[in-house]
């Protein structure tokens, strides 16, 4: 049976992931979902947002549907989706930004980078090492290059070579696999294509970076599309995969039930087409199609839907279409 974790987390998550997970128990009633509750609430409690025994029962899942977790306020804080990502060993976060006439997937390194966790701290100094790996760059290149094969087959390379030396080794990697491979290839300075994507999106097809630069494209990139409520994200590894927003726990707009639940819809959407059922992705993608096009829509794009409505017109419309 497929089971699937369904972790809230913080803030909007408490909104966004219902909403999600509504749709897919309808999709899918014959699987099972259990809560798994990290976060500033756990925190709150025992002091540690997120216990061994919780990851080893995020990995007892198929699949996990995150939403969001707040940054507690404590010292020498570990953050909990670094954490899980690491641990479960998920390197590829792919984020997806479709729009009218284009279609983007940034493949974000995820496990190494700006993010090693190695870091030095005392008063007048800290340092962040930033750590790339022939192994690291290989699997999420190798990653990029399966989806631009089954897309249109181009691959850009995002790096800043000509300061970091991590990445002449990143850019020299990525470009050899490319060529054994066959997909057509380009590399761009980060900044110049951080730019570029947003004046011609439709040039781009597979974008391929390290962490830290993949977390600021695709923030700045979901601009294209209306803003961070409607990308969703998948991170991948060889075992296990979760799916969540690109945004976090909004803390600004929660608990006032205005969230735009379309990236976490959309979240659940990539999930079930990695739990084999593309089709369903697909039908979530037209509800939602079909809901904005009738006029409904949250705050986020200049409508007035609240979180739940905006989720019971989603169902509605998948329930027209059964
Ligand atoms: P954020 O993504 O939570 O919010 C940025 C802005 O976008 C806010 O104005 C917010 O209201 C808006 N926004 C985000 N999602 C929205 C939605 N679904 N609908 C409408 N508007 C939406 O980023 P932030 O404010 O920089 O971070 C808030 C907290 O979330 C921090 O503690 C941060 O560390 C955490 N965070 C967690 C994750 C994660 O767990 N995966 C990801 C990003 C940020
Ligand atoms: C994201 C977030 C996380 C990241 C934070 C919350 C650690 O911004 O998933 O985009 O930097 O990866
Ligand atoms: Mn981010």
């Amino acid at each position: 049976m497929t089971r699937i974790a369904i972790v809230e987390g913080d803030g909007i998550g408490h909104e966004v992931i219902p909403v999600a997970q509504n749709v897919l128990e309808l999709l899918h009633p014959e699987y099972e979902y259990f809560p798994v509750e990290v976060g500033y609430h756990r925190w709150e409690m025992t002091g540690c947002p997120c216990a061994d025994h919780d990851i080893a029962e995020l990995k007892t899942a198929d699949a996990i549907l995150f939403g969001a977790i707040t940054t507690p306020p404590m010292k020498d804080y570990q953050s909990v989706i670094l954490r899980i990502r690491k641990v479960l060993d998920l390197y590829a976060n792919l984020r997806p930004v479709k729009g009218n006439g284009f279609d983007i997937m940034i493949v974000r390194e995820n496990t190494e980078g700006l993010y090693s966790g190695i870091e030095e701290i005392s008063a007048d100094r800290a340092t962040t090492l930033r750590v790339v790996t022939r192994e690291g760059t290989e699997r999420v290149v190798r990653s990029a290059i399966r989806l631009a094969q089954q897309r249109s087959g181009r691959l850009t390379i995002g790096h800043k070579a000509n300061v970091l030396k991590s990445d002449v080794l990143f850019r020299d990697i990525c470009l050899a696999e490319a060529k054994s491979s066959g997909v057509s290839c380009n590399d761009k300075f980060i900044d110049a294509l951080a730019l570029d994507l947003l004046l011609h999106p439709a040039s781009y097809d597979v974008v391929v970076t390290t962490n830290i630069f993949g977390d600021i494209l695709s923030d700045t990139t979901s601009y294209l599309v209306g803003g961070l409520g409607l990308v969703p994200s998948a991170n991948i590894g060889d075992r296990y995969a979760l799916f969540e927003p690109v945004h976090g726990s909004a803390p600004d707009i929660a608990g006032q039930n205005i969230a735009n639940p379309i990236a976490a819809l959309r979240s659940a959407g990539m999930l079930l087409a990695y739990c084999g059922d593309a089709q369903g992705s697909d039908r979530i993608e037209s509800a939602i199609q079909e809901v904005l096009s009738g006029g409904i829509r949250t705050r986020d794009l200049g409508g007035s839907a609240g979180t739940r409505e905006f989720g019971d017109a989603v169902i509605r419309a998948l329930i027209r279409k059964e």
